[in-house]
């Protein structure tokens, strides 16, 4: 069974399809979206190995021309030189304004050819083909693609919307354990900021069927998409629960060497902490996200070696940070949350090394 949520932007509006094995139509159902023939497949040396080959075989037997653009696996990939790298690549290959870009990967190739498609020739088309849980259930779905700075994650982007989302949840099977679990980190983030039921439901989750649960997860952000495209009503901004100190502590601990959701994970729990503390969070809903975070093994406490200094000043840096004052989101429980300007970086502060404090 597939199911399909519908991304409610206007012109601007499409389809995310999830379920098992669609890999095996893309042909068909690229066909129907009116794309010029000659395309990009982006992708990273794993994706490359697993699904890239066949995927290229398929969509040419459909009637595209596909080249494939494979960059080395990991965050480090998402920068403004690879990025302009690919296009040379892409000019070098012939491909002009009509054409379009296919993403096939985890959400570091999701945002980073995205933000090729959107610069390329001032913009063509994309279509994401997520195989992360984490692409799947957030990054492929909202548009945001972008590449990071040494001063932060995501400093460099653009709003641009997909043409279609494929989620074939069949390629998740080769997802190693680690990289399964940290996507975990988004759907805790979900779950928390809306969907009680969701929460409670990921006590056990079944691998064998994993398309429900990711296609929660795609409702739960194409409505809040939907609301606030570009992040301007603070709607959209509530998907960044755990993220203000998260991306920080990507920045400090150099990237790469977290996972994105394994630093989200520590970015949850100080935001519960500060939620705690100022918006009346119980202790013991508290504990139930440390112990649900904990259930996909994602860290809880933050490793020796990495400066707290250093990551309050790439929290500076964020793009949520405006003339002094942070956004922030908290939850009053788990299933609600709001944003707030009235956190102190005095209090940001003390939570960050709280993350610490049980060493
Ligand atoms: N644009 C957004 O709205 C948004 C939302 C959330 C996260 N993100 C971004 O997404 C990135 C993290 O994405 P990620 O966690 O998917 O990282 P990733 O893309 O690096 O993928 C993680 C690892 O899994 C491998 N992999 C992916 N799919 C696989 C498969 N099916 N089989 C085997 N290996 C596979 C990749 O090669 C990589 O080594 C971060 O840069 C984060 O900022 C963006
Ligand atoms: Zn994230």
């Amino acid at each position: 069974m597939t199911h399909t949520v519908e991304v409610r932007l206007g012109a601007r509006s499409y389809r995310v399809l999830i379920g098992s094995g669609l890999l095996g139509s893309l042909g068909d159902l690229l066909k129907n979206e009116s794309l010029p023939s000659p395309c990009a497949i982006i992708t990273d040396s794993n994706v490359a190995l697993l699904y890239a080959g066949k995927l290229q075989h398929q969509l040419a037997s459909s009637g595209f021309k596909p080249v494939v653009i494979t960059v080395p696996a990991g965050e480090k990939s998402k920068s403004l030189p690879q990025a302009g790298d690919v296009c040379d690549q892409m000019i070098a290959a012939g491909l002009d304004r009509r054409s379009f870009v296919i993403a096939l990967g985890g959400g570091v190739v999701g945002d980073l050819a995205g933000f090729v498609a959107a610069i390329y020739y001032r913009g063509v088309p994309y279509v994401q083909i997520p195989t992360s849980i984490v692409a799947q259930v957030d990054s492929a779905v909202g548009g945001k693609t972008g590449v990071n700075t040494r001063g932060g994650k995501n400093l460099l982007g653009s709003f641009h919307q997909p043409r279609l989302v494929v989620a074939d949840v069949e390629t998740l099977r080769t997802l190693p354990e680690r990289e399964f679990n940290e996507g975990f980190a988004e759907v805790i983030k979900h779950a928390i900021i809306r969907d009680r039921n969701l929460f409670d439901s990921l006590v056990s989750v079944d691998r064998e069927n994993l398309a429900p649960l990711i296609a929660r997860n795609v409702e739960i952000k194409a409505a809040i998409v939907a609301a606030d495209e570009y992040e301007a009503s603070g709607e959209r901004a509530l998907l960044n629960f755990g993220h203000t100190i998260g991306h920080a502590i990507e920045t400090a601990a150099g990237y790469g060497r977290f996972l994105h959701g394994e630093a989200i994970s520590l970015g949850i729990i100080a935001a519960c902490s500060l939620s705690m503390r100022i918006a009346g969070l119980a202790k013991n809903e508290n504990d139930l996200v440390i112990q649900r975070l904990e259930q996909f093994k994602l860290p809880t406490l933050l490793p020796a070696g990495i400066s707290i200094e250093a990551i309050l000043s790439a929290l500076k840096a964020d793009k949520k940070f405006l003339e002094g004052r942070i956004r922030f989101v908290l939850t009053p429980g788990i299933g609600s949350a709001f944003l707030t300007e009235d956190v102190t970086l005095n209090e940001i502060r003390a939570a960050v090394e709280e993350l610490r404090a049980c060493e």
